[in-house]
């Protein structure tokens, strides 16, 4: 079998780079991290993938002057020198355009700290707490041209508790989001993702195969 060389995106602390780099450092997992890409010098996590001795690089968008496109040319570039394969968005906090969209369409795969199609932007865990849901979660999907959309791939549900703040809830989700990024990576690095219009078809035929909810 051979690995798919995947590509992490980050802004900041990482900690769904760490947990997919941890999926990945099992031999059986068809994905291998070959490098983690930062738009942001100062990035966290950077320091905990040259840990993993993991190739890093920084492609800073402050040296583009707003030219978006050109960032994401030499983004495109230093991928492809890498020769990856999988580009995963984890806490990468710039908004693609359709070049970087087109150019990886239906191999790259984003993160949300919410169920999806709610709560996309940004704040989600206070906007969860002042909508009064009582489910809240993460979700992957594949990166379309609409920012936090495209086909849903994994998603995690978390209970909202009566005395949750939005850092409570934070915390919750985030460990979800530790285990469906990795469960997400594994289906589309095994190729067994099918779009099918908004669905993505999984193979999963039965509700043990794929637990959705936590604490079960
Ligand atoms: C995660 O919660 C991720 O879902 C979110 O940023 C955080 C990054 O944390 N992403 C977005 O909000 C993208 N719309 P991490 O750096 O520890 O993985």
């Amino acid at each position: 079998m051979s690995r798919k060389r995947t590509a992490v995106l980050i802004s900041g602390r990482g900690s769904n780079m760490g947990a997919l780099i941890s999926a990945a450092m099992e031999p059986s997992y068809p994905a291998e991290i070959a490098l983690i890409v930062s738009n942001r010098p100062d990035a966290k996590g950077l320091e905990r993938a040259a840990e993993f001795g993991i190739p890093t690089a920084v492609v800073d968008h402050t040296g583009f002057a707003g030219d978006r496109e050109a960032f994401e040319r030499a983004i495109d570039a230093v991928l492809r020198e890498h020769r990856i394969e999988l580009v995963t968005l984890a806490g990468f906090m710039r908004i693609l355009t359709p070049y970087l969209v087109n150019a990886w369409s239906g191999r790259m795969i984003n993160i949300h700290p919410a169920l999806l199609p709610s709560f996309k932007g940004l704040a989600t865990h206070e906007r969860a707490l002042d909508e009064g849901v009582k489910i809240h979660g993460a979700t992957v999907h594949f990166v379309s041209a609409e920012m936090d959309d495209g086909p849903i791939i994994v998603q995690g549900a978390v209970p909202v508790l009566d005395h949750d703040t939005a850092e409570t809830l934070a915390a919750r989700v985030l460990e979800v989001e530790h285990r469906i990024y990795p469960k997400a990576l594994e289906l589309v690095a095994t190729g067994k993702t099918k779009v099918t219009g908004a669905r993505v078809l999984t193979g999963a035929a039965s509700e043990s195969e794929l637990q959705l909810v936590w604490p079960d």
